[in-house]
């Protein structure tokens, strides 16, 4: 029989990570089931609350589902699974419509040809159409909000805030029978980072919605939610990992000694904006036709070589040539957090710099959201899908959030009844470790990882270089195993353990690819190969 504390921890489904993938499977779920979301820190922790340009969808009169999976397609880079594409792209209208229902205050448009339905639809790099809705330059946030509130309103879905998931729940780790299946997943353990001790909390059916793991490189957009925990918990519980060399690295981050993480919407360039070198040359249109508006890969490398070629610490982005009342209008977030730091976008040019941005790549899912173990769910950054290939079009990512996590919601909903209850876990066993007294080996090693994987696995990419990181990423997992075993978990060194596994994800696959596609691009292979295929691991 269970404890007290054991109920109070056994739920019917577990959705580990809050942001729009984790938020719109609990939302999605029957209401009698018992449900728990749980975030390592506040729920709006993950980079959906820092979303900028917006959602993807056919909505413009002049639009059609076959173009946007055309230009899916051609972002992809021959790469996506056009089943998963169509499956994403005719369930994008609905999804904006159910949105709206639940409140999402999408921006306005005024009575144009732009217009889908009455609210304004941006354009982004890849898009042939202008199809992206958003809440002015910062739709994340609304789209985070408006879904917390909903989940907050409702009466069987628990919220747990600061619990951070260690590893999955299986056969081994329980101390009653709940069968001895290695395939089923039960749980997940969890350190609670305010008391400091593990918990384990059970379920039978667990969702892995954590989000992606662009933290593994020195310059990111990302916020540090953004470890890659998801992607290695399943790698360690026996889940496949498909493409994780496709990294996408956003061509345009805002460039200034104080500004950690800010992103400079691509919706700029959809509006207007264009790249400049500091002697004003406007350098895309040698690059690629359709200029600031060729997909990420194309954009983010034409700025690196740039940088490269010319020793430069950042390139331009203009978009003081339009009306400044447009520009405030269409952007008031990014005008007022650019004013912060001493630039009016209106009147000068915004230093911009490329960093990494989002994991094309993650843990192989079907159509159901279903990974390779039983009861075990992956929906939103940390999935693989087969939707983005080898480089995500713009805003497709928010979508495939809404679209999987829908799909994950019906599929545990339909077999539930099927799903055996879980079985009791045993205690987190600390009975060979003590506090460390060498907190600094974790914050080493987190800046050494870091760096490598920028200047070897990062937008140009080398043999040579790959074989460095590799050799780095060896090193620096033996002493971190080392450490896990010896010492007391804490966030830093879990999500340290996690950062470490993904970079070896990442660099192995970058290894197996012998050619140049997409967001993976070597010099040693500079063309694509004719047959396009997956990089898929299995542990
Ligand atoms: P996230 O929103 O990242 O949420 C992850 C959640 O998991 C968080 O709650 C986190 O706390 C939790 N978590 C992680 N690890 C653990 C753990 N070990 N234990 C417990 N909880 C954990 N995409 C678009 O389509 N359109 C855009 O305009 C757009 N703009 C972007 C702008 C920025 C600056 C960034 C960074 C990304 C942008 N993207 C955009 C990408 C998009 O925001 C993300 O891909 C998407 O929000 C991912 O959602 P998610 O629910 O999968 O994960
Ligand atoms: C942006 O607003 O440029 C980000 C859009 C995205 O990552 O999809």
């Amino acid at each position: 029989m269970m404890s007290a504390d054991e109920t109070a921890h056994s739920f019917d489904v577990l959705i580990i990570g809050s942001g729009a993938a984790g938020l719109t499977v609990a939302l999605d779920l029957p209401e009698d089931l018992r449900v728990a979301v749980v975030s390592k820190d506040a729920l709006n922790a993950g980079a959906t609350a820092r979303a900028q340009g917006g959602i993807a969808a056919v909505l413009a009169e002049g639009d059609t589902i076959e173009s946007h999976i055309a230009d899916t397609l051609e972002a992809g880079a021959g790469l996506c699974r056009e089943d998963v594409v169509r499956f994403v792209v005719e369930r994008g209208p609905q999804a904006i419509r159910k949105l709206i229902r639940l409140g999402v205050p999408f921006t306005r448009g005024a009575a144009l040809a732009e217009e889908g339905f009455g609210y304004h639809l941006t354009r982004e790099g890849g898009h042939s159409q202008r199809r992206v809705i958003h809440v002015e330059d910062a739709t994340g946030r609304a789209l985070q909000e408006t879904l917390e509130r909903r989940v907050r309103a409702a009466s069987n879905i628990q919220v747990f805030e600061r619990l951070l998931a260690i590893d999955l729940i299986r056969a081994r780790h329980l101390e009653s029978p709940g069968g001895d299946d290695q395939r089923r997943v039960h749980g997940a353990y969890f350190l609670d980072r305010e008391a400091g001790r593990v918990l384990p909390m059970t379920a039978r059916a667990t969702v892995l919605a954590t989000g992606g793991a662009s933290r593994v490189y020195l310059y990111s957009s990302n916020p540090d939610a953004a470890t890659g925990d998801g992607i290695a918990m399943a790698w360690r519980a026996g889940c496949r990992v498909a493409n994780m060399e496709f990294n996408q690295f956003h061509p345009t981050c805002l460039y200034h000694p104080k500004a950690k993480t800010f992103l400079i919407s691509e919706a700029l360039r959809g509006e207007g904006a264009v790249l400049r070198l500091p002697d004003g040359e406007r350098f895309m249109p040698r690059f690629d036709s359709r200029a600031e508006l060729a997909p990420r890969d194309i954009v983010a490398r034409a700025i690196d070589h740039e940088m490269k070629r010319l020793g430069l610490d950042h390139v331009l982005l203009d978009i003081s040539h339009q009306d400044p009342d447009f520009v405030i209008g269409h952007f008031p977030n990014i005008y007022r957090r650019c004013l912060e730091f001493g630039i009016d976008i209106t009147k000068e040019p915004i230093p911009v710099v490329p960093a990494a941005h989002y994991t094309c790549g993650g843990v192989v899912t079907d159509l159901a959201a279903r990974t390779d173990l039983e009861a075990l769910y992956a929906v939103g950054e940390c999935a693989f899908t087969g939707l983005h290939g080898a480089n995500r079009m713009a805003s497709n990512s928010l979508l495939e959030c809404l679209v999987f996590g829908e799909a994950a919601a019906h599929d545990i909903a339909e077999r539930f009844a099927d799903l055996p209850p879980p079985g009791i876990a045993r205690p987190w066993d600390e009975s060979r470790v003590t506090d460390s007294d060498e907190e600094i080996v974790v914050r080493h090693n987190w800046a050494e990882l870091r760096r490598f994987m920028w200047d070897y696995v990062g937008i140009v990419r080398t043999d040579k270089r790959l074989e460095r990181a590799r050799h780095r990423v060896d090193l620096l997992t033996a002493e971190i195993q080392d450490y896990y075993g010896n010492f007391r978990v804490t966030g830093d060194l879990l999500e340290l353990r996690n950062l470490v596994t993904v970079a070896d994800l990442i660099v192995r696959s970058a290894r197996l690819r012998k050619e140049s596609r997409g967001l993976h691009y070597t010099l040693d292979y500079p063309e694509p190969l004719p047959q396009a295929r997956d990089t898929v691991l299995t542990p």
